[in-house]
């Protein structure tokens, strides 16, 4: 029996989000410059998006530059900008042909004009496909998001558009507003943190770490991580014989 049989398919996660960590590390192991974990990144997204779409996965959300990120030596932002861009571009004919949507979050005016262009046109060209969600979080942050959802709640509050305030309008003011939370949350390169990811939708979402550094994560990694995910209890409050 290999791992992608002991997974049960009528209980996958609807959502997986992922912390791809690493990169630089791995690059530095073998005496190569960060952008060289970057580029062998990229293989590892594509066979996670290959291996989400196989399953039947809803959604899969991949966080690729933090806020944070734009702290970086500007060689390596450059040099990270240029990939996604060349990336993208690759990959659309793939993404269109596996029918896969591809959503961005994040703060698209701080990202250069032709990525963000480039991004429009392919969100664009797959919004009507029906199967895997693909989310990018580019230039994304949490609290960054929370916030810009409390100042456009506040406006409208101020306009007399909305009258009260409560936990379903505000997942409406996120740049997640239509989609579900994730129900797995993954992390590579065996960090326990969660780097201002998504941090009202994983309210209860399942965590799982892993010590494998992004470039070598493969197809069977994500099976581990979802089986480990279909052997948890999940109780959301409730006792354990309320979830039985
Ligand atoms: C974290 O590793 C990784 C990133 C900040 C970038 C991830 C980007 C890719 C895999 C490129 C392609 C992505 C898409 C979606 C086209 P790190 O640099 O923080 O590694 P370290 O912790 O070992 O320094």
């Amino acid at each position: 029996m290999t791992l992608k049989d002991k997974i049960i398919t009528s209980k996958l996660p609807k959502h997986v989000a992922v912390i791809m960590d690493g990169n630089g590390r791995w690059a530095k192991e073998r005496g190569y410059e960060r952008i060289f974990g970057h580029q062998n990144g990229v293989k590892a997204v594509k066979n996670t998006v290959e291996a989400a779409a196989e399953l039947g996965i809803g959604y899969l959300t991949l966080f690729a530059f933090s806020k944070e990120n734009w702290c970086r030596p500007r060689s390596e932002i450059d040099a990270l900008m240029d990939l996604m861009a060349s990336t993208i571009n690759s990959e659309t004919e793939t993404l269109i042909k596996n029918n896969i949507r591809l959503i961005i979050i994040g703060d698209l005016n701080s990202l250069p004009d032709k990525i963000v262009s480039k991004l429009r046109e392919v969100t664009e060209a797959t919004k009507n496909n029906t199967g895997l969600k693909l989310v990018i979080a580019l230039s994304y942050s949490a609290r960054w998001e929370i916030t810009e959802a409390a100042g456009k709640i506040a406006e409208d509050y101020k306009t007399g558009k909305i009258k009260e305030v409560d936990e379903k309008l505000f997942c409406k003011y996120l740049s997640t507003a239509e989609i579900p939370d994730p129900e797995l949350l993954i992390r590579t390169s065996g960090e326990y943190r969660l780097s201002n990811f998504l941090l009202w939708q994983i309210a209860y979402a399942e965590l799982f770490f892993t010590k494998t550094l992004w470039p070598d994560f493969s197809k069977e990694d994500l099976y581990q991580a979802i089986i480990n995910f279909q052997n948890r209890e999940r109780r959301f409050g409730k006792t354990s014989e309320q979830t039985d």
